[in-house]
């Protein structure tokens, strides 16, 4: 079995719906495939098609940022063969070969595409935009991985992948490996005080490098009903509890939701208890975080890109000669 997964380096803060959305469930990929091989790739060139990763220098930082708070939440780097994209020209090798095999019509049926043109915006996309899931088809085919994990967003593109291995597999015999999905259940989307998802944008959101004054007022400013302390409130309805019921044990869930449904819990209390709560996690991995060395972690990246690279160039050699084009 061999996984194939990635971030994008996107963001210059992670927040804990990154921590809880992205992270663990990498963390948690390792765990339940102890002896699978697992490729976890920055997908830098994915994270170009974004305007803002235009300024130079920021997928890099980004790359370091995502990777020094993975190991600092508890990842062992160990466990992946880490590389960068971007370092690989194989990538674009391969999708280049793919996009003569695939039609407009199909790409033009991918959903950010799709959401471009509904959105009058078609225009104004980058052409990669439209491209990248032939990027992601390369991605996933140059390593011959057996099992994308996705959300169901990414499931449409991991069927296009599998859709051009086995055209490409009709045409120059058995060359490429046919990729599964494996459909993860997702935690759901983290909100922010407004129900919005939490996000980068618009400072909404409670990020895994704030400070402890910072995270403090933050989650003061959720925004809550009006129930007075002698009311019974809904967990499900709370802001606060929709946050921090993912860092809390089925036990201390249920116990803070009797509580709610009672009386005498106060919002102010509430909201003391989310950030002792939340800070019981943030603060060991700040700590770790602070500590690391920015070369151990280049190192690995490093190094990865250059056992990938060999890996893809191996591919490219074997995709050329069944193609008839021999070196
Ligand atoms: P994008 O959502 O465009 O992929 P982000 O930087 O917003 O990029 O998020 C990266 C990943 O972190 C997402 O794919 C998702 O898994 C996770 N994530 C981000 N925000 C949230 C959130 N509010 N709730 C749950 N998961 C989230
Ligand atoms: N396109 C995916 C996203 O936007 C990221 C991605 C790039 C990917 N290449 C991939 C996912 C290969 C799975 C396999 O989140």
């Amino acid at each position: 079995m061999k996984i194939l997964t990635w971030f994008k380096p996107t963001a210059d803060q992670l927040h804990i719906g990154n921590y809880l959305g992205a992270m663990k469930p990498l963390m948690n990929l390792a765990t339940a495939h102890p002896h699978a091989s697992i490729n976890l790739f920055v997908a830098s060139m994915h994270a170009y098609t974004y305007d803002s990763m235009h300024t130079p220098g920021a997928i890099n930082a980004n790359t370091l940022t995502f990777l020094k708070l993975f190991v600092a939440s508890g990842a062992d780097l160990s466990r992946y063969l880490i590389y960068d994209q971007w370092h690989i020209p194989e990538h674009t090798q391969l999708t280049r070969t793919l996009t003569c095999l695939s039609h407009m019509g199909m790409l033009e049926r991918m959903h950010a595409y799709k959401d471009a043109v509904a959105k009058g915006k078609a225009n104004e996309i980058s052409v990669w935009v439209f491209l990248y899931p032939v990027l992601m088809a390369a991605d996933i085919l140059l390593y011959d991985a057996t099992h994308i994990p996705v959300w169901q967003d990414q499931k449409q593109h991991v069927e296009l992948a599998r859709d051009l291995a086995i055209k490409v597999n009709n045409i120059y015999g058995d060359v490429c490996v046919i990729p599964e999905p494996i459909i993860g259940t997702e935690i759901g989307t983290i909100p922010w005080i407004d129900g919005r998802k939490m996000s980068k944008s618009h400072n909404n959101f409670l990020g895994l490098l704030d400070d402890e004054e910072t995270l403090r007022s933050k989650i003061k400013k959720i925004s809550t009903d009006m129930k007075t302390v002698d009311e019974p409130k809904d967990p499900d309805t709370c802001n606060v509890y929709a946050i921090i019921k993912h860092f809390l044990t089925s036990d201390e869930q249920e116990n803070l939701t009797k509580r709610y449904r009672a009386w005498w819990l106060s919002y102010k209390e509430l909201k003391d208890y989310a950030f002792e709560t939340l800070w019981k996690t943030i603060k060991p991995i700040q700590d770790a975080y602070h500590a690391m060395d920015d070369s151990t972690i280049l190192k690995v990246v490093h190094q990865g890109t250059e056992q990938a690279r060999e890996y893809a160039q191996k591919k490219i050699r074997h995709i050329n000669a069944a193609m008839g084009y021999h070196t």
